[in-house]
């Protein structure tokens, strides 16, 4: 079989790294990649944008299945465009894919269909928003109704951090279009946990559940990032959770796609807040979580492409139970300086190979470079330092001894990441 995948992250990596050990895979494409990528299959400079140059090179190579990691093109139609090409695609149309690319229809959706998630208002005039915001009980959640690239939930604990942050969005226009209709969102304590699941539009198959750190600094400070390291299994998730969440909310939402006429082909991802009176969606993706997938594909035993080819075949129900390696895996992001910001780049990377000979340990790369200098910084996570243990204490220990032998100027990471226990 002859494979693509599409992006140029973490998380392709780790797909990549996952799909190369599948005895049916032939040949492996990334596009466009990165150096790590480059090791496995071979990188192809397209961007992840490019449709139709992605089309035409899936037509020209023969491609069996493409599998995209990016939530970008999938909004852009790219698994539309495959279908109707009659090329095989992992990922959902641009109609389903609205559960992720908009707040407003994800929470419109699941209100109409009784998934428990936290009441929220819409506003697209800022003065409006200002008013609700004095008569609204503290913290609250901003949200962008559009893609922003882990930028657009702003939790507000004070007035004026609120009411700066739906300026931002609707008067300032700070995320442009995709902030333009803002979300006002009731706050909801509890333990936060990724649930993600695969579907064919019919079944639903949820991954072991993980728990990923957004805030960049340790004891969740600071502003949220895409992702700064992440855990799975999590101990508090026993199969009678994980079956709830699948009937109250995972396959609720699936069966509401397909009865707006737009099955969901692909991995549906759930944002979950672990509440008092039960689990709580906070969000929805229409991808793979980065870097979620780190640590749940490392501690997938089953042949990953049985399950992607189970869902493009639409016959997810046929597929045997997944197994999976015993233990636990741990992912620690090694960020650039300035992120989220401005990350600084062109950062000289050592000690990439030295962590990676440790035993039980994948560092997945990100935003890196290959250039004149050898392996360098090139975005704001850079690496994904994930490894697996026994348990989550042997994982976390090993994930950290392998990060310290990495250095480049600016090196930031979490040091608490698995630390709170699971
Ligand atoms: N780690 C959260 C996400 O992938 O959106």
């Amino acid at each position: 079989m002859r494979v693509l995948v599409i992006g140029g992250g973490g998380r392709e990596h780790t797909l990549v790294w996952k799909i190369s050990q599948s005895p049916r895979v032939t040949d492996i494409f990334c596009a466009p990649g990165n150096p790590g990528i480059a090791t496995l299959a071979e990188c192809v400079p397209i961007q992840a944008g490019n449709i139709q140059d992605l089309l035409s090179f899936a037509r020209d190579q023969s491609i069996d299945l493409t599998v995209v990691g990016p939530e970008a093109p999938l909004a852009d139609g790219i698994a539309d465009t495959f279908r109707q090409a009659r090329l095989r695609i992992f990922g959902p149309g641009r109609m389903a894919a609205r559960i992720e690319t908009s707040k407003v229809f994800a929470k419109d959706l699941m209100r109409r269909h009784g998934i428990p998630t936290p009441s929220a208002e819409t506003f697209t005039d800022v003065v409006r928003a200002q008013e609700y915001l004095r008569n609204h009980r503290l913290p609250v959640v901003i949200k962008a109704d559009g893609l922003a690239q882990g930028k657009g939930v702003v939790v507000a604990t004070t007035l004026d951090e609120a009411q700066q942050a739906v300026t931002d969005l609707l008067e300032q226009k700070v995320l442009g279009t995709s902030g333009s209709t803002t979300i006002i969102e009731e706050f909801v304590a509890g333990d936060e946990l990724s649930i993600m699941a695969l579907t064919d539009g019919n079944t639903v198959v949820p991954l072991l559940a993980s728990r990923d750190y957004k805030r960049i600094f340790d004891n969740d400070q600071g502003p949220n990032t895409g992702g700064m390291g992440s855990f799975a299994p999590v101990g508090s998730v026993d199969t009678a959770l994980m079956n709830r969440i699948a009937n109250e909310i995972l396959q609720p939402i699936v069966d509401a796609l397909s009865s707006l006429g737009s099955p969901y082909r692909g991995l549906l991802y759930a944002g979950i807040m672990l509440t008092p009176d039960g689990p709580n969606v906070l969000e929805c993706n229409a991808r793979f979580g980065d870097p979620e997938t780190q640590v749940v594909l490392s501690l997938l035993k089953t042949d990953l492409v049985d399950l992607l080819d189970g869902v493009v075949a639409h016959q997810l129900d046929t597929i045997p139970t997944i197994e999976w390696h015993e233990g636990a895996a741990v992912c620690v992001v090694l960020a650039s300086g300035g992120y989220p910001g401005r990350p600084e780049v062109g950062k000289t990377i050592h000690g990439v190979e030295e962590a990676g000979k440790l035993d039980d340990v994948m560092v997945f790369h990100a935003g890196t470079a290959m250039t004149d200098k050898g392996l360098t910084t090139a975005g704001g996570r850079v690496l994904g330092v994930t490894a697996l243990g026994s348990d989550h204490k042997a994982a976390c220990a090993k994930a950290y001894e392998a990060a310290e032998r990495i250095t480049f100027d600016g090196i930031q990471y979490r040091t608490d990441i698995c630390a709170e226990g699971v």
